[in-house]
C-alpha cells in the first residue's frame, strides 16, 4: 500500500501568492502542492483547504485513516479549540506548518492552541517547511517498520 499524507490547508490559505507576500511569499498554494508531489512521487497526497472551520475538522478525521497529516490552521492555531479536540483524537504522526515565524510577528501569533495536539511544529521556512514536515512523517513510519 502506498504511503498516503494529508496536507491541510486552513483559512484564507487558498489566497496565498495574492496575500501578503512579503510575509506568505509569492508561491501559490497549488505550486506548493506540486512542489511537493515533485519531491515526493512515491507518496499519495490528499491537498485540502477550507475556510469553513466544520470542515477542516472533517478532513481531520478523515486524515486518521491515512499514514500522517500536515497542517497549516491559519489564524485557527490561536483560538480554535475544536481544531485541537479534533487533532488530539487521530492517532497519526500530525506536523503543524506556519510559512512565517509566527514568534517574530504580533504578540498574539505566538500563541497555538493547536501545537499540544500536534508532534512537530514548523514556522518561518515558507513552502520548505511542507517538505520538511514530510520528510519528518515518513521518517517516522521508517522507524515503526
Ligand atoms: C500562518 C500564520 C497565522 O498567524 C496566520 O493567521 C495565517 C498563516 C502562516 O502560515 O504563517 O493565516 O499560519
Amino acid at each position: 500500500m502506498p504511503t498516503e499524507v494529508f496536507i491541510l490547508n486552513g483559512v484564507n490559505l487558498g489566497t496565498l501568492g495574492q496575500r501578503r507576500p512579503e510575509v506568505y511569499g509569492i508561491l501559490t498554494l497549488n505550486y506548493i502542492e506540486r512542489i511537493l508531489e515533485d519531491e515526493f512521487p512515491a507518496v499519495v497526497f490528499e491537498f485540502r483547504q477550507t475556510d469553513y472551520e466544520g470542515e477542516m475538522v472533517g478532513f481531520i478525521r478523515e486524515a486518521a485513516e491515512s499514514d500522517g497529516l500536515v497542517l497549516n490552521p491559519g489564524a485557527w492555531t490561536h483560538y480554535s479549540y475544536a481544531i485541537h479536540d479534533s487533532l488530539e483524537a487521530v492517532d497519526v504522526p500530525k506536523v503543524e506548518v506556519h510559512l512565517s515565524n509566527v514568534h517574530a510577528r504580533e504578540s498574539w501569533r505566538r500563541h497555538s492552541v493547536v501545537s499540544p495536539a500536534v508532534d512537530a511544529v514548523i514556522a518561518g521556512m515558507g513552502a520548505s517547511g511542507y517538505v520538511a514536515a514530510v520528510r519528518y512523517i515518513l521518517s517516522r513510519l521508517e522507524d515503526h517498520r
